[in-house]
């Protein structure tokens, strides 16, 4: 059958009755209609994380005059239409909002010094902008970010392009882990010689702010699932027991065509979306499983609940590329980007919540932290015209390196064969060589971290300039 708007109209009782949880405490992530604008607050309170203990001091975006402490709304916006958010700051420190992924106007990018002032406590800011590029993406602070991403503030932002397909159902997972005590209460965010290995990790698995959420979908129906690793260190390695998928799109940009999904890697930053075939029997279970490191995990459960839709995986069409300029790569200029450890560990003071250490180094200078007065940029483009970066990774560890502002194409790598893809966050592995291509196409000054935030907040940074 065809999965046109009207048919998913008319089927059962419409969007509204899925992806509902079965436990107490799951909620619904469905396709909201899309808004212009939103009004948040930088909040701290007591959440329910662990499913026994209040957890205090959990920090998150809140929807003005919402009064419960909620995971950070799912933001639906659509592309090419204007999105205004308003920040109000009612935690005790500065903050603001980095939205992952959108390559949009630089003084909006929410990187304090380098972009904006601090929001301070009290104080408001006015984000606005035009997505270009409909996906998968999320927003996040970029100050004191061990803290303020380890305590809640990563949410979820979607931008719809109305001649999309349509599916049975559309579920959003924020997948993040939780530092916390036996006594359900936040621990030390980070333990050094961790951050200076693969991160320090999470006590407590979680999806949507709850542990191993449960969601009903349409029996024999297609469900597009849109998954974010925004935890703080770790990555996961994906699969689905009970159902077949398609990937549709990684990082937000569409893949040229729909593959199978079997393990697919999710590094800290990065984004999945799946199309599912939920099973016909009306009760049959699907299992959204995360492989790594050793044990597998169950992060999420999908219920086929009603009539059989009998959908089929073939009718998934590849979604409509993003604007996209191929850059010229016998003329563009080559840039290096070598990660390395550094020998230095002398302990550093910044504003925006410094670690105290330096572990890392890109190009052998090691990030000194984020200041009113920041080094050099790495690189100075000029606008218009095509990049390689030369990314070398001479450690031992996986490093999830991200761009703002820029998408950049993965053209080669010495360790494996890389799919043809756009992407924002390239999950390094160790001791690989990738070449990056860009056309340096929006103006201003760009971070480029690894979104392990102990490796970003410990040296590896930088950011580069485009005039
Ligand atoms: Cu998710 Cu500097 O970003
Ligand atoms: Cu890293």
């Amino acid at each position: 059958p065809s999965l046109s708007r009207r048919t998913l109209l008319k089927t059962g009782a419409g969007l509204a009755a899925y992806g509902i949880g079965l436990g107490a405490a799951a909620f619904a992530h469905r396709s909201a209609e899309a808004a212009n604008s939103v009004e948040l607050e930088a909040a701290t309170g007591d959440a329910l994380l662990d499913g026994q203990h209040l957890t205090h001091g959990v920090m998150t975006y809140r929807r003005k005059d919402q009064a419960e402490m909620l995971m950070p709304p799912t933001l639906r916006m659509r592309k090419g239409e204007r999105f205004s958010a308003r920040l109000t700051n009612r935690l005790d420190e500065p903050t603001t909002i980095h939205w992952h992924g959108l390559r949009i106007d630089n003084r909006m990018d929410g990187v304090p010094f380098l972009t904006q002032p601090y929001v301070y406590t009290g104080d408001s800011f006015d984000y606005s902008f035009v997505p270009p590029d409909a996906g998968t993406f999320w927003y996040h602070p970029h100050c004191n970010t061990l803290t303020q991403m380890g305590r809640g503030m990563t949410g979820m932002l979607i931008v719809e392009d109305p001649a999309d397909q349509t599916f049975d159902a559309d579920i959003a997972i924020n997948l993040r882990d939780w530092r916390l005590g036996s006594d359900g209460q936040f621990i030390e965010m980070f333990k050094p010689r961790d951050a200076a290995k693969n991160g320090t990790f999470g006590t407590v698995r979680g999806a949507n702010w709850q542990i191993r959420p449960d969601y009903h979908a349409p029996s024999g129906g297609l469900v597009r699932l849109r998954l974010v690793a925004s935890d703080v260190t770790r990555i996961y390695q994906l699969k689905l027991e009970g159902a077949e998928a398609l990937v549709i799109a990684l990082d937000g940009q569409p893949v040229p065509s729909p593959f199978m999904a079997e393990n697919v890697t999710l590094g800290p930053g990065q984004r999945l979306d799946l199309v599912l075939r939920m099973p016909d029997t009306e009760g049959a279970t699907v299992s959204l499983i995360d492989t790594r490191p050793s044990a597998p995990k169950t992060v999420a459960l999908f219920h086929a609940h009603g009539q059989n839709l009998k959908r089929m995986l073939g009718d998934v069409k590849a979604l409509a590329p993003n604007p996209w300029q191929e850059p010229d790569l016998k003329g563009a200029e080559q840039v290096p980007l070598i990660l390395s450890a550094t020998a230095e560990n002398a302990a550093r003071d910044s504003f925006c919540g410094s670690l105290g250490y330096s572990f890392w180094a890109i190009n052998r200078v090691p990030w000194p932290g984020d200041t009113s007065d920041p080094m050099a940029p790495l690189a100075e483009l000029k606008l218009g015209k095509s990049y390689i970066f030369n990314l070398e990774n001479l450690t031992p560890h996986l490093h999830p390196i991200h761009l703002h502002g820029m998408n950049f194409k993965v053209i080669s790598s010495s360790t494996r064969k890389v799919p043809e893809a756009v992407t924002d966050t390239y999950l390094v592995a160790a001791d690989e060589k990738v070449q990056l291509a860009l056309v340096a196409d929006n103006p201003g000054d760009w971070v480029l971290h690894c979104h392990i935030i102990e490796h970003q907040k410990t040296g590896m940074t930088s950011y580069i300039r485009v005039t």
